[in-house]
């Protein structure tokens, strides 16, 4: 059972005595009402009787002190009802009682739906978690040894390899990129979505969608569980935080150039696959497929 708090006790405390007073004062005028009752019934029965003072209002063939007495029996009996049957039982408190026992009823229906509400949205806030499918933000970059990745708006090498497992990654996906690297190739990758960041507001590309920040280009982006960010020097460099994933091809030699990679902090990134390749007829230099995933703090 609940224990009362004190303040719980006081009031009710407050309450019955504050009901006692009231019963007690109703009682005492009861109890005067009787006797001025009895007085008044018994001068005017005297005054009728005994020394004959009497009046024209004769109704019914009965004196006056007879009505005298009559009507004032009944409001005596009135009062006598009102104090012992109606104040008891259907007074102020009663009233109160009832709409107390409302107030509850109504409050615990109210905490029901409450908690039928919390629980529904917490069911569609678990859901929605549930079917929101993890994005895997990824840059993929082929970086030479001193991290140059091109130079005059245009690649260094050509590998085919590393073209193709581009290719592969990246088809169907959105690939992001600044509006240079953009304008370095011939025209928007073939079925992909084309994704171009630049800061002017009236840039128009072919097959492209163009947005003004790296935050807006995501958002686009938002329902591919991999988006990529294909480049340039100055998108990685912002890219970075966003992404959960690097996609490194690291050709073994070092290069000049204009464009560089930033360097991969090992605090924050760890190593998670390696694909060593050597050099051939097709490809003038080793390289190697280098996956980082970002280490979740
Ligand atoms: N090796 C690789 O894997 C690889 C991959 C891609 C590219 N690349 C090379 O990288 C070079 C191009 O890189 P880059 O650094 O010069 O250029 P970029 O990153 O491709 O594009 C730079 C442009 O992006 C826009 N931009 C940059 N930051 C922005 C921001 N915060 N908000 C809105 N727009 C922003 C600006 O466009 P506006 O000037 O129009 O405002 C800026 O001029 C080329 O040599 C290319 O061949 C290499």
């Amino acid at each position: 059972m609940q224990s009362k708090s004190n303040s719980d006790i006081n009031h009710e405390q407050i309450e019955l005595l504050e009901y006692a007073q009231k019963r007690i004062k109703q009682k005492k005028f009861l109890y005067y009402h009787f006797v001025l009752f009895l007085f008044i019934s018994a001068i005017s029965l005297s005054l009728d009787h005994v020394f004959n003072v009497s009046s024209d209002i004769i109704f019914l063939e009965y004196s006056w002190s007879f009505w005298v007495v009559f009507i004032w029996f009944f409001l005596l009996l009135f009062h006598l009802f009102k104090v012992y049957v109606n104040d008891r039982f259907i007074n102020k408190s009663w009233v109160k009682n009832q709409k107390n026992k409302l107030i509850k009823v109504q409050k615990a229906e109210i905490e029901s739906i409450k908690q039928k509400i919390n629980i529904e949205s917490k069911i569609k806030a678990e859901s929605e978690v549930f079917n929101k499918k993890p994005q895997l933000i990824t840059i993929i970059v082929a970086a030479s040894e001193n991290n140059i990745i091109g130079n005059d708006n245009k690649l260094i090498w050509h590998l085919s390899d590393d073209l193709k497992r581009f290719k592969n990654l990246t088809k169907g996906h959105h690939v992001i990129m600044g509006r240079k690297t953009f304008e370095s190739m011939p025209r928007a990758l073939p079925n992909r979505t084309n994704v171009i960041i630049t800061r002017k507001k009236d840039y128009i590309a072919d097959d492209a969608i163009v947005t003004n920040s790296l935050e807006d280009a995501l958002s686009i982006a938002s329902d591919d569980p991999q988006p990529f960010i294909i480049g340039g020097g100055e998108i990685y460099k912002i890219a970075l935080d966003y992404c959960d994933r690097i996609e490194l091809t690291r050709v073994h030699d070092n290069f000049e150039g204009d464009t560089v990679f930033p360097e991969i902090d090992e605090e924050k990134w760890i190593e998670s696959n390696r694909i060593e390749k050597k050099k051939d007829e097709n490809h003038n230099y080793d390289f190697t497929f280098i996956t980082y995933n970002k280490i979740k703090r």
